[in-house]
């Protein structure tokens, strides 16, 4: 297992790292948990994170420490990391798969991927092109749209674009409408995202989301509900499979102008989550057939959850998709699995297994 990391969502994998090691299988599978602190030292963690919580005072943290796992030392091919001595097994030249429970840059964006190519290490999820894909929200749109499905109106603006001529970037932006959202194109749980009503809160919403990414995406505020779908890989050659669709509605919409960091993580009872989605069937269909749509058009594999916006018209506009959702038991992903009859062991049980097999 490996979690922490070095994004902004460190703390977010910490979370997911113990809800996993809660909840699998002891007797079938030999867990070695290795955090990554956020400078990126590859540490043993301990066993028991059950006290992990994102509702502490404190985030948890990997932190880096002597019980190091090093990327230094090359043994043979498949040992591309050897470890410190005598404690920690050969960890990427002899486990049989690895679950990166990574959010975020560095993790979910196919660079970890791509090591456990190179070390001929199987791993849980999407592989290289298809991480990268679903990390960067510029590019999965362009995906997106090649595929057929809807996204919303939208402007990617690069480090270039804004350095050189922020004037052309607002004018851009303006044509949108507003509100827009300012997003860092490469983040997650909305670190760095702000809702923006007004032109002239536009430039200080644009320095919020480059401290997390140069490049940054700004989308149109759309007004419709909520709706998220989980996509698992068929076994064999099976087409994926798809969860009944759920909802996220806000609750406190007073504290919160839409659904970020505090809503999702810290305070409870910020929005509701439902599932199965309170809709017709066959837009339920609907939502099921373009998220395993999604799926296949960025080349996933393992897991992805899918999120729409679903607009009174019976519109559904794509929003994003996360090949590594967060997945705490609680997390929408999970719940979404335990609501169309796959609880959450079983969960982390198949998605060990579609990567082994
Ligand atoms: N990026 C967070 C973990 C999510 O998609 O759930
Ligand atoms: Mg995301």
């Amino acid at each position: 297992m490996l979690f922490g990391g070095r994004s902004s969502e460190h703390a977010v994998s910490c979370v997911t790292a113990a809800g996993v090691l809660g909840a699998i299988d002891r007797g079938k599978y030999d867990v070695v948990p290795i955090g990554i602190a956020k400078n990126g030292q590859w540490v043993l963690a301990g066993d028991d994170l059950s006290a992990w919580s994102l509702k502490n005072a404190s985030l948890p943290e990997v932190v880096a420490g002597d019980k190091t796992v090093s990327l230094t030392q090359f043994g043979d091919a498949r040992q591309l990391v050897v470890t410190e001595a005598a404690k920690v097994p050969q960890v990427l030249g002899s486990v049989d798969v690895v679950f990166p429970l990574l959010h975020g840059p560095w993790g979910e964006d196919g660079t970890v991927q791509g090591l456990l190519e190179l070390s001929d290490t199987r791993y849980v999820g999407a592989g290289v092109l298809a991480s990268a894909l679903g990390m960067d929200k510029h590019f999965m749109k362009v995906v997106f749209e090649a595929a057929g499905l809807t996204v919303g109106p939208y402007v990617a603006v690069t480090d270039r674009e804004w350095t050189v001529d922020p004037a052309k970037v607002r004018t851009r932006v303006e044509v949108l409408g507003f509100p827009v959202f300012v997003k860092p194109a490469r983040a997650g749980s909305s670190m760095g995202i702000s809702k923006v009503d007004s032109l002239d809160q536009l430039d200080a919403a644009i320095a919020e989301a480059r401290e997390h990414d140069l490049k940054l995406v700004i989308e149109a505020g759309i007004v419709g509900r909520e709706i998220e779908c989980a996509v698992l890989e068929g076994r064999g050659s099976d087409a994926p499979r798809v969860s009944q669709p759920g909802e996220i509605a806000m609750v406190d919409g007073e504290h919160h102008a839409f659904y970020d960091f505090e809503a999702k993580y810290v305070q409870g009872d910020a929005v509701s989550l439902s599932c199965p989605a309170d809709m017709p069937e066959d837009d339920i269909a609907r939502v099921r057939e373009q998220a395993a749509l999604a799926f296949d058009a960025v080349g996933a594999e393992g897991l992805s959850r899918v999120d729409f916006f679903y607009t009174q018209a019976g519109e559904l506009i794509i929003n994003e998709i996360n090949t590594m959702p967060g997945f705490t038991p609680s997390s929408m992903y999970p719940q979404m699995w335990a609501a169309s009859g796959l609880d959450y062991p079983e969960l982390i049980d198949e998605l060990l297994q579609l990567a082994l097999n």
